[in-house]
């Protein structure tokens, strides 16, 4: 159905996108879930669409990968859908201090909270 709306949610394999993803759903919206885990993102797509009728469209993408973004909006793209709604959702702590930290894994940090959302 296409008078539905779409909403794009990174981070959708687990926890708070998880849940925001049958929130939307419950209330009648199509989702586009992303995140780096594929099977948690199937798994979640078939209960939503059993139990709601949900049309879900699944990328698997890592935010922190240079061009995960683009992918992302490419795939988007690809459903011939546009997106209504969007839930920057992914992220995750790093643990330590900065001067503890590899530059690598902060400019992975960077690229997946500051970066992806914008
Ligand atoms: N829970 C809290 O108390 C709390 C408090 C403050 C802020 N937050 C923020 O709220 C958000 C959700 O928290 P949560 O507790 O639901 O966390 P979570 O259960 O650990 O889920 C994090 C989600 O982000 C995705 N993700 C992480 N790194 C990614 C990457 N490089 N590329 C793509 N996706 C990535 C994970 O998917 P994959 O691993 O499958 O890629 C997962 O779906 C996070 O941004 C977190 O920092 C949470």
């Amino acid at each position: 159905m296409r008078d539905r709306p779409l909403v794009l949610i990174t981070g959708a394999s687990a926890g708070i996108g998880a849940e925001f993803a049958r929130q939307y759903a419950a209330r009648g919206w199509d989702v586009a879930l992303t995140a780096r885990r594929a099977e948690r993102l199937k798994t979640l797509a078939n209960d939503l669409k059993t139990e709601y009728g949900t049309q879900a469209y699944l990328i698997a993408q890592d935010l922190a990968a240079p061009d995960g973004v683009s992918a992302i909006l490419d795939a988007v793209e690809r459903t011939g859908r546009n997106v209504d709604g969007l839930v920057n959702n992914a992220g995750y702590g790093l643990p330590g201090t900065f001067f503890n930290t590899d530059w690598s894994d902060q400019a992975d940090f960077l690229r997946v909270l500051y970066t992806a959302p914008v």
